[in-house]
C-alpha cells in the first residue's frame, strides 16, 4: 500500500523503508509515524522479506528528528501521546522478527537517532551527524533515546550526549559504540546491501530466533536468558533449515534455506 511520507520497496528478500519528507529533512510528524508503523506491519506480514533496511530519502538527512513545527503547540497530554506514538512505531520496528539495518545517510538527530537505535545494526555514511538536540529545545528525547542509548553505551556516555545536546560525527559515534560501521558516502547502500546479502545466505529461522534471544534476553537475568536460548536452540532441530545446513556442511556444498 502506498504511504504519503514513507516509501516502501521490496527488492528480492530485502524490504526498504525510506522516510520521505525531504522538505522537512524527513522529520517525523504523526502522519509519518503512522506510515512507518504501517510499513513495518506490512513487512512483518511479508514472509518473502527476510531483511529490512531503514533509510532517509534525499541526500541530506536520515531523519532530522521529530517534527518541531507539529510539537511546538502541544499540551502535556498531546506531548505524552506523541511520545507514545513514537514508542509504538520504534518498538514495532525493534520487534520485527527479521534483522533491521539502519542506513544513516545524513542527519540523524533526536527522533532520527532514536529511529536508528531501534534498528538491529547501524551503518552510517561519513557525512552523517548524530545527536540528541532535544534539551536545546527545552525537552528531552521522547522516542526511546533515554532508554536505548543507556542500554547500548552505558548511562555515563548516554547522559553526556543527552545533557549536552551535542551533535557528533559518524566517526565519533562509532568510537562510542553507537554504530556498527562508517563507510564512504557513496558506498553506504552498497555496504548495507552486502551486509543484507550475507545475512540472507544464512538460515532464516536461526537468525530470527537469535534476534529474539538477544533482544528479549537483555531484559532477563542471565539464567532465564540462557534457558530461553536453550529452548530456541532446541527448536532449531525441528526445522528444515537445521537439517539442510548441517547436511550441506557434511556434503561439502552450499546450503539452500527455505526458512522453515
Ligand atoms: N522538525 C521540523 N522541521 C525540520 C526539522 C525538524 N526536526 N529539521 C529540519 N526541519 C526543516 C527546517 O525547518 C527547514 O524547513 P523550511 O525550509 O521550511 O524552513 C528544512 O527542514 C531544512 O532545514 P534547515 O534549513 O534548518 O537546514 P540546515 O541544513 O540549515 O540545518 C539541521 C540542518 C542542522 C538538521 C537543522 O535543520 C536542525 O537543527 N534541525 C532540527 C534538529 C533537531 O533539533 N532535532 C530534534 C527534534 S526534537 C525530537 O526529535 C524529540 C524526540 O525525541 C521525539
Amino acid at each position: 500500500m502506498p504511504y504519503e511520507n514513507v516509501n516502501l520497496e521490496v527488492q528480492g528478500h530485502v524490504g526498504f523503508i525510506k522516510i520521505n519528507r525531504p522538505k522537512a529533512l524527513n522529520a517525523l510528524n504523526s502522519a509519518t509515524l503512522d506510515d512507518l508503523l504501517g510499513a513495518v506491519d506490512e513487512l512483518s506480514c511479508n514472509d518473502a522479506v527476510r531483511v529490512v533496511v531503514v533509510t532517509g530519502e534525499g541526500n541530506k538527512a536520515f531523519v532530522a528528528g521529530a517534527d518541531i513545527q507539529e510539537m511546538q503547540p502541544m499540551s502535556p497530554v498531546e506531548g505524552m501521546s506523541f511520545s507514545q506514538k513514537g514508542h509504538i512505531a520504534m518498538s514495532a520496528l525493534e520487534a520485527l522478527d527479521k534483522p533491521v539495518i539502519a542506513a544513516v545517510n545524513g542527519y540523524a538527530l533526536g527522533g532520527g537517532f532514536e529511529l536508528a537505535l531501534a534498528c538491529d545494526i547501524i551503518y552510517a555514511s561519513e557525512k552523517a551527524r548524530l545527536g540528541f538536540p532535544e534539551v536545546t529545545l527545552g525537552i528531552l528525547p521522547g522516542f526511546g533515546g533515554t532508554q536505548r542509548t543507556a542500554r547500548l553505551v552505558g548511562p555515563a556516555k548516554a547522559k553526556e550526549l543527552i545533557f549536552t545536546g551535542k551533535v557528533i560525527t559518524a566517526a565519533e559515534a562509532f568510537e562510542m559504540g553507537l554504530l556498527n560501521k562508517v563507510v564512504a558516502d557513496d558506498q553506504l547502500m552498497t555496504a548495507v546491501e552486502e551486509l543484507a546479502s550475507k545475512i540472507l545466505s544464512a538460515g532464516p529461522v536461526g537468525i530470527r530466533l537469535a534476534k529474539t534471544c538477544i533482544s528479549r534476553g537483555l531484559s532477563m537475568d542471565i539464567a532465564t536468558g540462557l534457558d530461553f536460548e536453550a529452548e530456541a536452540f532446541g527448536l532449531c532441530f525441528g526445522t528444515e533449515d537445521q537439517k539442510e545446513g548441517m547436511t550441506a556442511f557434511l556434503e561439502k556444498r552450499t546450503p539452500t534455506y527455505h526458512g522453515r
